[in-house]
């Protein structure tokens, strides 16, 4: 019988088809019945614990009950839960790094405590957080703060609640400034964030790039894969797992792994990969590609690829998010903070993370190396060919040119308006062939190409044009996106749409 029955059966009511409204009912009942059992002791901690004994899922939760004044209590499984901690007259304006630091919420020290699911909310107020893990309790009371750790029921005394164990916990500090989480002279996070891109592009590149003396070659050295770069080597397969934007991120850095690797790479969107139970090898890399780094389906999928025994890779842009914690080794992107629901420059620094990845993997191999240094100049250089102006276009659905003959094409006729990405690479005539095509069906064509290539994208027609400057092909797609990150900006501006919420959006997705 599910908990909801039970509570009915034992004369609960529900306004709501909600799990949420369970829970609190659950406590309730879980607090009467051990008054009714005589034990007046009863803890809020004691209550919390069992009612987490029975919850199934992900979750993250604060109780407060009359019956307990001046006390609070947190838990999570799945979900993401920060604690921040305050002391009286604290300064949270100095930058610091990712570090650890004794956590002694019990002095005499007066503290403010707060409690988020997103360190961007937290960092206006201090930064300095405690992770909370799964099956902790965060326990406020009387202005101090005591952790305890729920053991699945092990512990369960015969015909009375578990007592929990308090367990000792250091507090990390945010690498993360206030002016991160201000719009500053921008009047959306969107466009912010858009705009960023040159800097933090630069920021996920730095101290990873070496370029070499006169006679050193050009190199990547990403830190947290160096132990691991001789296991990825040697699998049999990588596998990219992650959800919408950093999905794509993955399929746009695909071909790079796949030319400098030599490895079979394949694609996985988490939550098929997850309804398919589809199989995964100890001789596989799996890499988990998430901004929040708390997605659920990813974080999912991870635990899937763990139980199966492969190496598991994550690229985060969330220092001390569940997908970095749970995941062997990995690479942060660096970003900066990315608050608009839209993923823009967290999306340019993924690309150039599994850019560098590749260069990582594909080694020192000689018969590749004119080619991995023109990557790695290419990549000094992405940040300055990053400054695209403007542009006020029209949306299009993504379409791979070789799939419009099997089907888009019939859609094709004056009402029609059509993005062409024509730059210059490997599949450049396929496009030039497919905008004649288009031409000839009268659709409404906007062109984006290389500097200099307008004449030979705008044969058989007129039609719109913008050039964009030509960096080293696997890298393009870093400069092409930006036009159509601005036309989906002023598109959703112009219509009135709310640009850093989407309705029906999260930021992060923490159910399934
Ligand atoms: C799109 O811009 C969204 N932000 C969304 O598709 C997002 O990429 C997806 O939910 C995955 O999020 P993550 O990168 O934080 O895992």
């Amino acid at each position: 019988m599910g908990i909801k029955e039970t509570l009915l059966r034992h004369g609960f009511t529900f306004e709501s088809e909600t799990d949420t409204e369970v829970i609190p009912k659950l406590a309730k009942f879980v607090f009467d019945k051990a008054n009714e059992e005589g034990d007046r002791t009863v803890t809020f901690s004691q209550v919390v614990l069992e009612v987490m004994r029975h919850l199934e899922g992900a979750y993250a939760l604060i109780f407060k009950s009359q019956h307990y004044p001046n006390e609070l209590i947190a838990c999570k499984r799945g979900s993401p839960l920060l604690l921040g901690v305050k002391e009286f007259g604290e300064d949270i304006g100095n930058s610091s790094s990712f570090h650890d630091v004794k956590f002694q919420a019990k002095s005499e020290q007066p503290k403010e405590f707060f409690l988020s699911s997103d360190a961007n909310a937290l960092v206006e107020h201090t930064k300095k957080v405690l992770v909370v893990e799964d099956g902790e309790i965060v326990h406020v009371k009387d202005g101090a703060v005591s952790i305890f750790k729920f053991d699945n029921g092990k512990g369960k005394r015969s015909g009375g609640l578990a007592r929990p164990a308090s367990v000792q916990r250091a507090l990390s500090i945010l690498e993360m400034e206030v002016e991160q989480i201000h719009k500053g002279k921008y009047e959306h996070y969107m466009q912010k964030e858009i705009h960023e891109q040159p800097e933090s592009l630069t920021t996920t590149m730095r101290g990873r790039l070496i370029r070499g003396g006169s006679c050193k070659a050009k190199t990547v050295l990403l830190g947290g894969l160096k132990d691991h770069l001789k296991t990825i080597r040697r699998s049999r397969r990588i596998i990219f797992i992650g959800c919408g934007t950093s999905y794509n991120a993955a399929l746009a850095a695909r071909p790079i792994l796949e030319e400098l690797s030599g490895i079979p790479v394949t694609m996985e969107i988490a939550s098929d990969l997850l309804d398919r139970q589809g199989p995964i090898y100890r001789e596989d890399t799996a890499v988990f590609v998430s901004q929040s780094g708390e997605t659920a389906d990813t974080l999912n999928a991870l635990e899937y690829a763990l139980e199966n025994g492969a190496l598991c890779v994550g690229i985060t842009n969330t220092v001390g998010s569940a997908i970095a914690r749970k995941t062997h080794c990995g690479v942060h992107i660096n970003a900066g903070a990315e608050i608009g629901v839209a993923s823009t420059k967290a999306y340019t620094s993924q690309i150039v993370v599994m850019a560098m990845l590749a260069l990582a993997i594909g080694g020192d191999a000689v018969s590749s190396q004119a080619r991995r240094e023109a990557i790695i100049e290419s990549l000094f250089e992405l940040p300055r060919a990053l400054k695209v102006k403007e542009v006020a276009l029209m949306h299009s659905e993504g379409i791979l040119a070789g799939e419009m003959k099997h089907g888009p094409l019939a859609l094709v006729d004056e009402n029609l308006p059509i993005f062409v990405i024509a730059t210059h690479d490997a599949c450049f005539s396929k496009q030039q062939s497919v905008i004649q095509q288009l031409h000839a069906r009268k659709g409404r064509l906007i062109v984006m190409c290389s500097k200099g290539d307008a004449a030979s994208v705008t044969v058989g027609g007129s039609c719109r044009v913008i050039e964009v400057p030509q960096v080293e092909d696997c890298l393009q797609p870093v400069i092409n996106i930006v036009p159509l990150q601005l036309l989906a900006y002023h598109l959703t501006v112009l219509r009135g749409f709310n640009v850093d919420q989407p309705r029906n959006l999260a930021k992060s997705v923490t159910t399934e």
